[in-house]
């Protein structure tokens, strides 16, 4: 199993309890199977490095702003990664494939990470995430047909005190129960 990369509310997220949720946005496979950085991502790239002591150190915030700019990493980003920081394509590839929160593939507008650990799971996040496969008609990793949500399984959230906890794109929603989980579903769907 991969590791998530950081616990306690994960940086760059926030708790909601109305969702504002923001649609991520999502690079089709055409638009990222070669990569080019331009001079913005070029410019930001060049501040990430300045905080490492060397590129391999770098390797996953840079990773961080590609699927921010392109909602995933592609085969196309990762060679541009590893060509940009000088690293092999294969020690790249093997750190995204590690860290689930990089998404391999193209995800939904709204990705569902449904917290699975020991204090969710006995707030019944069972039921929540048989709820959602059913209703979604998807497994983890799968995406709706309709194109708008990803649902994927993800260990402590660093809510614990709040189960069960799913995070939608970067906000947490807590103390959830099929009804809450239903509503918010159909607000982010009416969008
Ligand atoms: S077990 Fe900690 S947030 Fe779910």
């Amino acid at each position: 199993m991969g590791a998530s990369l950081a616990n306690c509310y994960r940086q760059g997220s926030q708790r909601v309890t109305e969702t504002m949720t923001s649609p991520l946005v999502v690079a089709s496979q055409d638009e990222v199977s070669e990569v080019n950085f331009d001079s913005s991502m070029e410019a930001r790239i060049k501040g990430i490095l300045k905080r490492y002591p060397s590129p391999g150190a770098a390797l996953l915030p840079v990773l961080w702003l590609c699927q921010d700019r392109w909602g995933w990493i592609s085969p196309g980003i990762m060679e541009a990664v590893s060509q940009r920081l000088d690293l092999a394509p294969a020690f790249v590839e093997g750190v995204v494939s590690f860290y689930t929160m990089y998404q391999h593939r193209p995800p939904g507008k709204f990705l569902l990470q449904v917290c699975t650990t020991l204090s969710c799971q006995l707030c019944n996040t069972s039921a929540l995430v048989d709820h959602l496969k059913q209703k979604l008609e998807i497994d983890f990793g799968g995406t709706s047909a309709d194109g708008l949500f990803t649902l994927v399984d993800v260990q402590c959230l660093g809510a614990c005190g709040e189960a069960p906890v799913i995070q939608i794109n970067s906000d947490y929603h807590t103390d959830l129960t099929i009804q809450k989980l239903d509503a918010l579903l159909d607000r982010l769907a009416g969008q």
